[in-house]
C-alpha cells in the first residue's frame, strides 16, 4: 500500500510521448500518436523533415531504411514516393500498411487534443524548413502565444534562432546531446536570448544543471527515457518534463521532494 499515490500526491512533470508511445507502436506513426494521447502524455514529439518536392514529413532518421519497407533519403523521395512506404510493418504485423504522416495531419489531428513538441530533425539538409514550419502553424492561428501547447526545438541551435525570429510567441527549445555535459552558465544565458528550454541527452542531467537551466529563465525537459528507473531519476533531478518511449512509467512517482 505504501507505493499506491493519491491524485494530490502525483508530481506535475510534463509527460512527453517520444516520437509517440514508441515503445508501445510504430515511433512517428499515427498510432504511436494516439497510443500517446490514450495514455494520457500532456505532449507527443515529433520529428519533422522535407521530402524532394517540399511536402513536410515526420520521421526520424535521414532516412527511410530503418523504419519502412523503402531505402534511400528523405530528400531524396517524393512525397508520393514516400507515401507509399510501409511505416509500421517492421515494428509488428498488426501495424501494416502505418504511412509516415505529414506534419500538417498531425497538426490538423492533435491540436487542441494533446501539446505538440516539433523536432526540426536535421534542418540543415532543408534550406527553408523554418520558413515552411511557420506558415503550417500560421496558417491555422497556431503561432499566437498559449493557443496550443506548441514547443519547437532542435540540435541545430542555428535553426531555432531562424525559427524563433520567424515565430516569436512560441517557445523554442535547444536540444543538447552528450557533448554538453559540461555546459557553463555562460552557454546557457546565451541560449536563453532564443530558446525557453534546454533539453538535454538524460544523461548529463544533474541537479546543478537543472538549477543553472532555471537560473537562466529556461525549463528542462531530458530525453530519452525508457526504463521506469531512468523516468525515476530524472524526477528526482527534478526536470520539468521528461521524454518517454513509455508514457506509464512518467505518472508512478512518489512524492516530488520540494
Ligand atoms: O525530444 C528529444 C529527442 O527526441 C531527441 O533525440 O534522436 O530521439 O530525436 P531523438
Ligand atoms: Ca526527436
Amino acid at each position: 500500500l505504501g507505493s499506491v499515490i493519491s491524485k494530490q500526491e502525483q508530481q506535475e512533470v510534463v509527460n512527453v510521448a517520444h516520437r509517440g508511445a514508441s515503445g508501445h507502436a510504430p515511433e512517428n506513426t499515427m498510432s504511436a500518436f494516439h497510443k500517446g494521447v490514450e495514455m494520457k502524455a500532456d505532449y507527443i514529439e515529433i520529428d519533422v523533415q522535407m521530402t524532394k518536392d517540399g511536402e513536410l514529413v515526420v520521421i526520424h532518421d535521414t532516412t527511410v531504411d530503418r523504419t519502412t519497407n523503402g531505402t534511400g533519403d528523405v530528400g531524396d523521395l517524393t512525397f508520393e514516393e514516400i507515401r507509399e512506404l510501409d511505416a509500421g510493418s517492421w515494428f509488428g504485423e498488426g501495424y501494416a500498411g502505418e504511412k509516415v504522416p505529414t506534419f500538417e495531419e498531425i497538426l490538423d489531428t492533435f491540436r487542441g487534443k494533446v501539446g505538440i513538441l516539433i523536432e526540426l530533425k536535421a534542418p540543415e539538409l532543408y534550406p527553408g524548413i523554418e520558413e515552411k514550419v511557420a506558415d503550417a502553424l500560421t496558417e491555422r492561428n497556431m503561432e499566437r502565444p498559449n493557443n496550443d501547447k506548441i514547443i519547437i526545438q532542435s540540435f541545430n541551435h542555428e535553426s531555432m534562432k531562424i525559427s524563433k525570429e520567424l515565430l516569436p510567441s512560441i517557445p523554442h527549445g535547444v536540444l543538447a546531446g552528450m557533448s554538453w555535459a559540461d555546459v557553463t552558465e555562460e552557454q546557457l544565458a546565451e541560449f536563453a536570448t532564443y530558446a525557453d528550454y534546454f533539453n538535454p541527452n538524460m544523461n548529463i542531467v544533474t541537479h546543478e544543471l537543472v538549477s543553472n537551466v532555471h537560473e537562466a529563465g529556461m525549463k528542462i525537459f531530458a530525453y530519452t527515457s525508457r526504463t521506469q528507473e531512468q523516468a525515476d531519476r530524472l524526477f528526482q533531478l527534478n526536470v520539468d518534463g521528461i521524454v518517454s518511449d513509455f508514457p506509464e512509467h512518467v505518472y508512478y512517482h512518489p512524492v516530488k521532494n520540494k
